[in-house]
């Protein structure tokens, strides 16, 4: 079978990575890529098609025959992918438009979660700015105002007091500084704790949970500085224990599901809650409905199952008969390497140097995202083939690569994806030094508690 991939980040280098690796696959295409797709093997192969260019992306599909098409990122499937190709009788994993609400809107996503009684923070919405204002009035505590629509994930302004809640309704619904995506906002209570992202693929009638992973949405190391995209991200996430998952799956995700039945809105996909620990539990802090940047990246590395059996039978509505997925028992852990400059403007075209390097350490994966192949300029030939390609890739994106790498624990998955990001250079390139951190508290208890086995051993 031939597969179609949409998108042009980190968790699509890694989908097609995987994907092109099983056994039921011929060959991958991604549209419309980067270097590290048209780098990675011969059966994957770069398409110059944007991914909301539905049209093209179906003739490509239909021309090359790809009995599967796996969608990255929120913006195609929230404009209606999945109800195009599936159209025209062509087979595709995600959610359709209807369902991708739960991503597009967070007013529909907040409605969902209240009628489910899942854990969530209270929240009104708003259609009008007055009613909005009138609202803050009597309220001067730590408060969320969101932009309902998509808005790249910035347009959430996480607020202290009365005045800044002001401000950021001003600045959502009057100066419209995300768009369209402002004329309604959601006004939530603040919760506090930590969060971590546990993501599960349903066919709407079965659930099939991932193992937790955490993202690092700040620029700086200690969570300083504005948010990105995500400067790391690693998995197992330990503040969730097997005990909290199931949890998580009884009480968060199970009624999502059937709420979203309910509504005449089923979803099938991959389902990402967005969680904050607080110390009344976990609650839902906002949905996805495609796999996180760059938490695909660790949790892909540590799953062993065929993801392609998985994406076939939620396609089938037959998650039920396919055994529970097996995980590399070792952690992961993704250091993103970024261009100078982000999250802010940042320079691109800079020639990245050591990918090879990188390439050659064991239980080590450099995902690729803002890279391109530079285009070819009548130069003297490099001594290597090898250095010839390393030479072709060039910066394209704030977010450049994400460095994945294996340990037995955290600490040593770690240690080996910061070595990894030692050999790798290029002018500007910075990346956070703390990614995994947050796990040690947990780490350390294992080891103490391990110990104390040990020691009531003897
Ligand atoms: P969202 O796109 O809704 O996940 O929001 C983006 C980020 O804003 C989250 O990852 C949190 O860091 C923060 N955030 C959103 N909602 C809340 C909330 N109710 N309390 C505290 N932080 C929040
Ligand atoms: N890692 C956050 C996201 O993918 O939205």
């Amino acid at each position: 079978m031939n597969v179609l991939i949409i998108g042009s980040g980190g968790r699509e280098h890694a989908l097609s990575w995987k994907i092109a690796a099983s056994p039921l696959v011929n060959r991958v295409f991604v549209a419309p890529g980067n270097a590290g797709t048209a780098t990675e093997s011969d059966d994957i192969e770069n398409v110059e098609i944007n991914e909301l260019d539905f049209a093209a992306l179906i003739k490509f599909a239909k021309q090359n025959k790809a009995g599967l098409t796996v969608v990255g990122s929120e913006t195609p499937l929230c404009a209606g992918i999945v109800d195009a190709f599936n159209s025209e009788n062509l087979r595709i994993f995600g959610p359709d438009k209807a369902a991708a609400q739960l991503e597009g809107s967070k007013s529909f996503c907040k409605d969902i979660l209240h009628r489910g009684d899942v854990p969530t923070a209270s929240y009104n919405v708003f259609n009008d700015y007055n009613d909005a204002i009138q609202y803050l009035q009597n309220r001067d505590v730590p408060l969320v105002v969101k932009a309902d629509g998509l808005a790249a994930g910035k347009g959430v302004i996480v607020c202290r007091n009365r005045s800044e809640a002001i401000d950021a309704v001003y600045r959502i619904q009057k100066r419209r500084e995300f768009g369209d995506a402002g004329k309604k906002i959601v006004i939530e209570e603040r919760l506090d704790g930590e969060e971590v992202s546990v993501l599960a693929i349903t066919d709407g009638k079965t659930i099939l949970t991932l193992q937790p992973a955490q993202d690092h949405k700040a620029a700086h190391d200690g969570d300083a500085g504005p948010n990105t995209g995500g400067m790391g991200a690693y998995s197992p996430a330990p503040i969730v224990d097997d005990k909290m998952l199931q949890w998580i799956e009884e009480r968060i995700l199970v009624p999502t599901v059937h709420t979203m039945n309910s509504n005449n809105t089923p979803f099938k996909g991959v389902l990402y809650a967005g969680l904050m620990i607080t110390k009344q539990g976990p609650k839902v802090l906002e949905y996805n409905v495609r796999f996180g940047d760059p938490e695909c990246q660790p949790l892909l590395m540590r799953l062993r199952t065929d993801i392609v059996e998985i994406f076939e039978a939620v396609i089938d509505g037959k998650l039920n008969k396919i055994s529970l997925p097996e995980w590399d028992k070792r952690s992961a852990v993704c250091v993103v390497m970024a261009s100078k400059g982000y999250p802010g403007e940042y320079s691109k075209g800079d020639e990245i140097r050591g990918l090879n390097d990188a390439a050659n350490l064991p239980d080590t994966k450099v995902f690729h995202a803002g890279t391109t192949l530079k285009k070819n300029e009548s130069k003297p030939l490099p001594e290597t083939a090898e250095k010839q390609t390393e030479k072709q890739i060039v910066t394209n994106g704030g977010r450049v690569l994400g460095v994945t790498a294996l340990g037995k624990t955290i600490s040593d998955a770690k240690l080996a994806a910061y070595t990894a990001v030692k050999k790798i250079r290029w002018d500007g390139a910075w990346c956070r030094k703390d990614i995994s951190d947050k796990a040690n508290k947990y780490e350390n208890l294992e080891n103490k508690n391990e110990t104390k086995e040990d020691e009531d051993k003897v």
